[in-house]
């Protein structure tokens, strides 16, 4: 159900999100893929909706229908999603990265099918970065000198050696230079292909301030919805 007491405070207000996950052909009848539904996306479009907003959703591949009465942009590839987010961002207030990029595709694509031969007992794909996205959001942002725009990032983290899920997620902040990182602690039974997610949300209280917690959420994607979208309004008021 709808949480109540939000009313409409996104009216008027332009929310550009991208869902799903991408696909890198390897030629003309397969990909590298990954496992995102774009349910969380899917549900940002809902709620945003819900609130008010004026909805763009990128989806990427979505295994789940989006909503009504948002304008839906379908796209598969990596450079697909970027060129489309990249555009619709001009006439954004709040931008949200919440697809799963790939962060490589294949180096070349083939024409023609990929065929198994005697002399192929073995294939060995070759792989090049894909641009993030995300950090070229920001850079346009500063490039157009627009200084109300938000944009939010998601991060999938789980600890390690090297520090805990939230020491990974503040060095992801920092690099993206978004103002809102989501951070999906993964690896607790919920993420893909689920309906629940358990999250912390990064921000900056006041600028140039260390990131911080400033909200978090335990439920459905619709619940998580709701409360990146509260963590806006904190940023935005
Ligand atoms: N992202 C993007 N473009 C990419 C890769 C990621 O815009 N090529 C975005 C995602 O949509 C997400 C954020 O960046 O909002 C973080 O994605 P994540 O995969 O967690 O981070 P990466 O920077 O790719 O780092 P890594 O996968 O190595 O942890
Ligand atoms: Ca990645």
């Amino acid at each position: 159900g709808e949480p109540a007491g939000r009313g409409s405070d996104l009216a008027g207000t332009r929310v550009l999100i991208s869902a799903g996950g991408t696909r890198e052909p390897l030629d003309p009848v397969r990909y590298l893929g990954n496992h995102s539904s774009g349910r969380q996306g899917v549900a940002l479009a809902k709620a945003a909706l819900a609130r008010g907003g004026q909805v763009t959703l990128v989806g990427a591949n979505l295994e789940v229908p989006p909503p009504d009465g948002i304008s839906l942009v379908p796209v598969s590839s990596a450079a697909e999603l970027a060129e489309a987010m990249l555009r619709e961002a001009a006439q954004a207030d709040i931008v949200i990265m919440s697809a799963a990029v790939a962060d490589y595709r294949p180096a070349s694509v083939e024409t023609t099918k990929i065929k198994k031969t005697s002399a192929n007992e073995e294939l060995t794909l070759r792989l090049v970065r894909n641009p993030d996205i995300l950090r070229s959001l920001v850079q346009a942002r500063s490039d157009r000198s627009v200084t109300d725009q938000v944009i939010v990032g998601f991060a999938a983290e789980t600890g390690d050696a090297d520090g805990t899920v939230l020491d990974h997620a503040r060095k992801k902040f920092e690099a993206k230079g978004c103002d809102l990182l989501v951070v999906n602690k993964v690896g607790t039974g919920v993420g893909f292909g689920t309906d629940g997610n358990r999250v912390d949300i990064l921000a900056r209280r006041r600028p140039g301030g260390e990131p911080e917690v400033i909200g978090s959420a335990d439920g459905s994607k619709l619940a998580v919805s709701h409360a990146v979208i509260d963590a806006l309004g904190v940023l935005r008021s």
